[in-house]
């Protein structure tokens, strides 16, 4: 083996083996000081820092230190809120630098397929523009305190059955727009340190070992600069995973991967250049971290995150139904509140990103601590299927019936939904929707708390309670929150990330959501989440970007200017409500006169008013940027924006658009080559191969009409491609002749 040193790794001295030794981890969440090279400590994320300092794993087993758990992706992303989300990643990069975290492992940002993903609850939502925006902002948060973030799981790691082998075989248009576009605009916009490559394969070649991706994709399309880290455990054939383009593989595996490394180079099965190229970027991303650790000094006030945690909370809770105006709940009103999850709340997910709380607000006590009347408690319902269920429900009614509103709180459970493996169903227990049928009869006016990761099928519910607030998952703050939202301490401005279906057959993903034999076919393509349901004009639950307020929002007439960085929309919103309030305002776009497949509208950017008292109002401006209007184009492997008249659709959900304004356009330059595959109808549309065509007829006998047979021709005949033009008597020669004249 040589012991040359090149590339930014030379700095330091390296040898050809430091090199190799520095492409793979010391143990379980550290790298290996090489030289001058600083050991770096990466850890769990991303909702709260899960620091092991005894015995280590990546499945949430062993304990960690105490650290804030904020609402994980699937409450933070029904804030629609970057600026919040922020804020939370640098209280998490200041709490993990703290514990000399080096790089917080976070952001999770795969799209939400299907309901059953069991990872719903790490991930923000079906959409890549919100999850893009929000993923940035966490970013852009988390390193602002000197600590990297890694952007994971790349890519189109969308489900936990089988993910260690499962291939997500995905078309070009549908990985490029919905799977790799939030991956692409976090990389490009917020520049995080590192990226996790996933478990599964792509369309048959495993992240960890897949150039395109690796390479052709992050490093030379999307310009990213910093380490691709393996998840822990995703290496099969580390030499193979160099070779495409990883540069960490974690966790260490006692040297057996750098062994494989030294023999491949020695083998010449690999490049030197690619054992520099990853060691250069271990060594840039050490620089990195040096300089972060700079910033520590201060530690982090535990009270004043566990406030920002119940502040966040409160903008991530959704008011899904409020009917007969239940909420707020009224002062002095007496309240049953029931369900276990009053008294042991489910507020985070399980696996490697369960973080060891530093507090825990319990909603019960939270929800005393506000009404100024009695509050009675029945458990309802156990999770664990102990006591006797006729007992819990008979308490329950009885304490339900004797107050003047019930507070029921339902959900999953921890074992219900975690990492590692998905949903078989979207439903709440069977005994938790008896439970509030029967409270339902004894309490009309009941309002249902609802805690869960993933999505549920939420029609019985509806059909039984007048008021639903959704809280997700929603940290260790939630039960504060809560209370906030049902007293109007907090007026919710939460939106939904994901639809809501009506049953889960109704799901796009629904018949090969598993796949067969380890491979998953993303047959839906670009019809993901609200597209699919807005393509198919079904009926939904909730619709993608609902929630309600505890007061209402008049839209003014919108201005939107077009320019060549994209699209400037400004609205006026009122409150025309009897509290102050804070208005989420989305921006859909479609093409009406389309050349390709579209959904009716699809989300494009989205901005928020500050707090407006009654009354009063704010203007909410959003800026798109025209590559988000761009589709990708399968014949020639590119972006394009599609000249022509886009409506723009501003809604206060995507199925409750206020206003609407058409616009135009200007497209890009694009010309599809002609090749002897094009067909006479494409050849036509082309100025210059349509004279050169024109001269070839007028040599031919007679050109067929079809009037006789009532048959229009030429439409018939604008199908044929060129090539097969022989058969209608075209030489051969002239055609050929054309093409030569193309190239
Ligand atoms: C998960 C990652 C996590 C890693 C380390 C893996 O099982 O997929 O999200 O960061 O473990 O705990």
């Amino acid at each position: 083996m040589s012991n040359s040193a090149t590339g930014q790794a030379d700095g330091a001295g390296l040898t050809t083996e430091d090199k190799i030794a520095l492409g793979s981890g010391a143990d379980f969440w550290t790298t290996k000081a090489v030289g001058t090279i600083a050991s770096l400590t990466l850890t769990d994320g991303p909702h709260g820092v899960r620091r092991q300092q005894g015995a280590t794993d990546h499945l949430g087993l062993s304990k960690s230190v105490p650290a804030t758990c904020f609402p994980p992706a699937v409450g933070l992303a029904q804030s629609w809120d970057p600026e919040l989300v922020q804020r939370v990643g640098k209280a998490l990069g200041f709490e993990a630098r703290s514990l000399d975290v080096d790089v917080l492992l976070g952001p999770g940002i795969n799209i939400k397929r299907d309901p059953r993903g069991g990872r719903s609850f790490e991930y923000y939502s079906e959409d890549p523009i919100l999850t893009g925006q929000l993923g940035a902002a966490w970013v852009i948060g988390v390193q602002s305190a000197g600590v990297g973030a890694s952007l994971k799981h790349f890519a189109a790691n969308n489900s936990e059955h089988d993910r260690m082998r499962s291939s997500s075989d995905v078309d070009p248009r549908p990985l490029r727009e919905i799977y790799l576009r939030a991956f692409s605009h976090i990389v490009r916009t917020a520049r995080p340190w590192t990226v996790m490559c996933s478990y599964n394969r792509i369309n048959g070649v495993h992240a960890a070992q897949n150039q395109w991706l690796l390479t052709r994709v992050l490093r030379e399309e999307w310009g990213f600069d910093g380490v691709v880290v393996s998840d822990w455990g995703a290496v099969v054939d580390r030499a193979a995973s160099v070779a495409a383009g990883l540069d960490l593989q974690m966790p260490g595996d006692g040297g057996r991967g750098d062994a494989a490394v030294a023999h491949a180079l020695e083998a010449g099965e690999i490049a030197e250049s690619a054992i520099d190229r990853a060691a250069a970027a271990v060594v840039d991303l050490a620089a990195k971290a040096t300089r972060g650790r700079a910033q520590s000094g201060v530690k982090p006030d535990v009270t004043e995150h566990h406030a920002l945690a119940r502040e966040v909370a409160g903008r991530c809770v959704v008011l899904l139904r409020n009917s007969g105006d239940v909420l707020p709940l009224t002062p002095g009103q007496s309240l049953a509140v029931i369900g276990e999850f009053a008294e042991s709340p489910r507020f985070q997910g399980g696996g490697s990103s369960h973080v060891n709380p530093t507090a825990v607000d319990i909603p019960l006590d939270e929800i005393r601590a506000l009404a100024a009347g009695p509050v009675s408690y029945a458990r309802g319902f156990t999770t664990d299927g102990s006591g006797d269920a006729a007992q819990l429900r008979a308490e329950a009614v009885h304490a339900a019936a004797a107050a003047q509103v019930a507070v029921v709180f339902l959900g999953l459970g921890a074992s219900q939904e975690s990492e590692g493996f998905d949903r078989e169903d979207i439903e709440l227990p069977a005994d938790q929707l008896e439970l509030l049928t029967e409270v339902v009869r004894a309490q009309p006016h009941t309002v249902v708390v609802l805690a869960h990761g993933g999505v549920l099928r939420l029609g019985p519910v509806v059909d039984l309670a007048p008021a639903i607030v959704d809280a997700a998952l929603s940290g260790q703050a939630g039960g504060g929150a809560i209370a906030d939202v049902i007293f109007g301490v907090v007026n919710p401005s939460g939106r939904l990330a994901e639809t809501v279906p009506i049953r889960l057959a109704d799901t796009p993903a629904y018949l090969d959501f598993h796949g067969e034999n380890s491979h998953v076919r993303y047959g839906e393509g670009i019809h993901v989440g609200y597209r699919w349901y807005d393509a198919r004009d079904m009926d939904v639950c909730f619709p993608f970007g609902h929630g309600l307020s505890y007061t209402s929002f008049t839209y003014g007439d919108p201005t939107v200017v077009v320019d060549e960085s994209g699209l400037r929309i400004s609205i006026d919103i009122t409150n025309t409500g009897r509290r102050p309030g804070r208005e989420v305002v989305q921006i859909y776009t479609s093409v009406a006169d389309s050349t390709i497949v579209r959904p009716p509208r699809e989300l494009k950017g989205f901005g928020a008013t500050s707090e407006l008292a009654p009354g009063q109002s704010g203007r909410v401006t959003v800026a798109i940027l025209r590559e988000d209007l761009a589709y990708w184009e399968t014949r020639t492997d590119q972006w394009i924006v599609e000249g022509g008249t886009y409506r723009v659709d501003i809604g206060s959900s995507s199925r409750d658009i206020r206003a609407s304004v058409d616009v135009t356009v200007p497209g890009d330059d694009f010309h599809v080559p002609i090749t002897a595959e094009s067909t006479l109808g494409e050849a036509l549309a082309d100025p210059k191969t349509a004279a050169a065509l024109g001269e070839l007829f007028a040599g031919m006998s007679e050109v067929p009409t079809g009037d006789a047979f009532g048959v229009d021709m030429m439409r018939m005949i604008a199908s044929i491609p060129l090539n097969r033009l022989t058969g209608f008597g075209m030489p051969a020669e002239a055609l050929d002749a054309l093409f030569d004249e193309q190239t």
